[in-house]
């Protein structure tokens, strides 16, 4: 099998990891359900985060009879076990953890080599490269986050898109949950797997309450954490007052911060100005999906670094000591194991119907940014309510009558 990854000997391992996660996302398993190979005669490129989920929607499209390539969202976000899973289960893997840029951007240029029909990305790094290709061959896409749907319409506005992209993301199936509720949970964990530090009675600053900050906020706040958001958007900074949150300018929050955590999707939040500001012992994570939210490398030139455990450097500066987490990346994913298979599975359940919606509709559907059909996100959420054991009400006749109007 074509592929590169750090360590085939850890199959057993990303197996019974795999394993575990499957009876997790028992949605995935029915979307598939009763269907023979609707993806037979079709490749479909992944640039995922290599995780046990990802191995489960993998494995999903390849039982669907697609042949399969995978590289990782992120150089420092791929679980080599699960790499080296697919990797013998005839997957053709371009991951391993830590890997350079220029290896990164190798990775992403190997899948495209593999000549994908589909490509299915987390970021759109995938997609953007492929653009720079010319995107030869490819019928259509799915796009799992804000930051990548973000850049694929700029695409589209500049009429510069080269097939259909299917926003994964803005399903509410998967935003509503992953967004906030998995991106909470996960990022906590990062920065509690990294630090080991007590939350209760911290003041945490939560930049930007998008459903990413919402969900930081609220699992801050649940933990006993008083929680500051900064907002630069006067509805979601009035959304933060009313959910309870003292709001502030980061320039004041930066005093007063115990640990900082972004949230925004934008570039240069946390700046020198504001790392000035800071008290001695600052905790710095960013859970936004590039490295530009926290100027990570003003601290690298400027202060010393050392590593005082996995994912937590040191860096000191002005007098004090500010500890950076995960280099500035995803501290979820590079900390911690992203979010917990039961919310991925809703997402990716959305991604493996809109890989099967392309591979169905492509040739009429125009090279747009398309939302995910409504039918599918229905589907999705059915099916997590019945994986859940919850039953919910029908509305009567009168009730639909009424409801008409
Ligand atoms: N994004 C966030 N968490 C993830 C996970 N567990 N797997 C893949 N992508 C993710």
């Amino acid at each position: 099998m074509p592929g590169k990854i750090a360590n085939a000997t850890l199959v057993e391992s990303g197996k019974l990891s795999y394993g575990w996660a499957r009876t997790r996302m028992s949605i995935i398993e029915r979307i598939a359900k009763g269907k023979r190979k609707p993806l037979e005669g079709f490749r479909v490129g992944f640039c995922l985060h290599v995780t046990k989920e990802t191995s489960v929607l993998v494995m999903a499209a390849k039982e669907l009879g697609a042949e399969v390539a995978l590289c990782s969202a992120n150089p420092l976000s791929v679980q080599d076990d699960i790499a080296a899973f697919l990797h013998g289960e005839g997957v053709a893997v371009y991951a391993w953890r830590n890997e350079t840029q220029a290896e990164y951007k190798k990775c992403i240029r190997d899948v495209i080599a593999f000549k994908p029909d589909i490509v299915t990305d987390d970021g759109g790094d995938l997609h953007y490269a492929a653009h720079g290709a010319k995107a030869r061959g490819i019928m259509g896409g799915t796009e799992e986050t804000t930051s990548g749907v973000r850049r694929l319409s700029a695409l589209e506005k500049s009429k510069k898109l080269r097939y259909p992209v299917i926003a994964v993301n803005n399903a509410r199936t998967k935003y509503l949950f992953d967004n906030r509720y998995g991106t909470g949970q996960s990022t906590l964990d990062g920065i509690l797997r990294a630090t080991g530090m007590f939350l209760a009675g911290s003041r945490v600053v939560v930049c930007g309450y998008g459903w990413v900050g919402k969900g930081v906020a609220a699992m801050a706040h649940g933990m006993g954490a008083a929680v500051t958001v900064t907002e630069v958007d006067p509805i979601k900074a009035l959304e933060a007052k009313m959910d309870g949150f003292a709001v502030a300018p980061l320039e004041k929050a930066a005093e007063q911060g115990d640990v900082f955590i972004t949230c925004t999707g934008q570039t240069g939040v946390i700046r020198k100005e504001h790392f000035a500001k800071m008290k001695d012992g600052a905790i710095l994570a960013n859970t936004g999906h590039f490295d530009v939210e926290i100027d990570a490398s003003f601290l690298y030139r400027n202060g010393r670094s050392v590593e005082v455990k996995p994912n937590v450097e040191c860096f000191k500066f002005g007098g004090k000591k500010l500890y950076l987490l995960s280099k500035g990346r995803v501290v979820n994913l590079v900390a911690a194991e992203g979010h917990p298979p039961e919310v991925m599975a809703l997402s990716f359940a959305n991604q493996l119907a809109s890989i099967l919606h392309v591979a169905k509709n492509h040739a009429s559907m125009e090279k747009k940014v398309h939302p995910v059909p409504e039918s599918i996100d229905d589907a999705v959420a059915r099916l997590a309510l019945v994986a859940m054991s919850v039953e919910i009400d029908k509305p009567t006749a009168k009730q639909k009558k009424y409801q008409r109007g």
